[in-house]
């Protein structure tokens, strides 16, 4: 549904979108997340044909939005970082404006703008002016002119920043019902927002793409089970070296110790279950196991060390 090939973006010296590729298939929410200064909006603005990329592909709905952008644009719909309302205008007559000048015939305009507000809950505002409503409003009637066509594509800018908790849920829970019927990217630069909403997440850092996978996928694959916490009764100093000496383990740190009681992190070469080598290991030399178990890395973390790395190859996982 979304095809992005090698897109690259640079505003003078300043690259800040660099060879990025991905796709959505049709029906899919991805997460686009990345810290500020990513280059979520770029590649969104990109998307959407209101900037021309310098080079690479984009095709949305099946057209390239360089080459059709007005086939492209039909088929999509935008919510920019800040809505772009019209202060003056009450909410109905924003909404009926934006889908006369997206094409929606006259016959059919004030059926879509009644649709578009009872998706996005913002009915019992229809007959507010633009400028009057609040945060969380300005959002929801942001997300109806966005859907006002009924696009195939949805492509959301941070669609839940500067909302309170509770409008954060709305938003998330109405997003997840839009897709099926519309393909979702949606950007953000705080994780929740894509654990919780997205079947898939791309991780952008810098202009270019650090990792493609869904939320669960990100954390075993990157974290899961490689680190073990172990912690060891009577060794004193011994079981440090001793779990060094075992195949697979690349480190060994002492996390805690009271009263003879020492906890080690324990990581292994990707791949290994240690489990059992470490367990002998600790009980042949006459230790006390007290606990083994794997230490799980949040996609939190994940993102930290994705997004804070200096080496971009070695953290694309692919
Ligand atoms: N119009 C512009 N002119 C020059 N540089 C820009 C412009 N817009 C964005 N940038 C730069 O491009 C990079 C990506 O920005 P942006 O796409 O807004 O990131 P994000 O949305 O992920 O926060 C940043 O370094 C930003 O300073
Ligand atoms: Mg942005």
């Amino acid at each position: 549904m979304i095809e992005v090939q090698h897109l690259t973006k640079r505003y003078g010296r300043v690259t800040a979108v660099d060879d990025v590729t991905f796709r959505v298939e049709r029906g899919e929410i991805l997460g686009f997340l990345g810290p500020n200064g990513a280059g979520k909006t770029t590649t969104m603005r990109v998307l959407t044909g209101y900037m021309p990329a310098t080079s690479g592909r984009a095709i949305v709905a099946g057209f390239d939005v360089f080459d059709q952008p007005l086939e492209a644009k039909r088929r999509t719909g935008y919510l920019p970082e800040t809505p772009p309302l019209y202060p003056e205008m009450t909410v109905r007559e924003y909404l009926g404006f934006v889908a006369r000048i997206k094409g929606v015939s006259s016959g059919e305009r004030s059926a879509r703008v009644n649709a578009a507000m009872e998706k996005t809950r913002v009915t019992d505002m229809a007959a507010r002016h633009c400028g009057q409503l609040s945060k969380g409003y300005r959002q929801r009637v942001g997300l109806a002119q966005a859907l006002i066509h009924n696009p195939d594509v949805l492509i959301l800018d941070e669609p839940t920043a500067g909302l309170d908790p509770k409008q954060i849920i709305e938003t998330r829970e109405l997003i997840k019902q839009l897709a099926g019927d519309h393909t979702v990217i949606l950007s953000t630069h705080i994780l929740p927002e894509v654990s919780q909403t997205c079947q898939r997440v791309v991780i952008i850092n810098r202009g270019r793409v650090v990792a493609v996978d869904s939320p669960a996928n990100l954390t075993r694959r990157l974290g899961g089970a490689q680190t073990m916490y172990v912690q060891v009764d009577g060794a004193s100093d011994g079981a440090q070296a001793a779990l060094e000496r075992l195949t697979g383990i690349t480190r060994v740190a002492e996390v805690d110790r009271q009263d003879g009681i020492v906890g080690y992190e324990v990581d292994s070469e990707p791949g290994h279950d240690l489990r059992r080598d470490i367990a002998r290991a600790v009980v042949t030399s006459g230790w006390g196991l007290l606990e083994l178990r794997p230490v799980r890395m949040s996609l939190e973390d994940i993102f930290l060390q994705l997004t804070t790395e200096e080496q971009p190859g070695e953290a694309t996982i692919q």
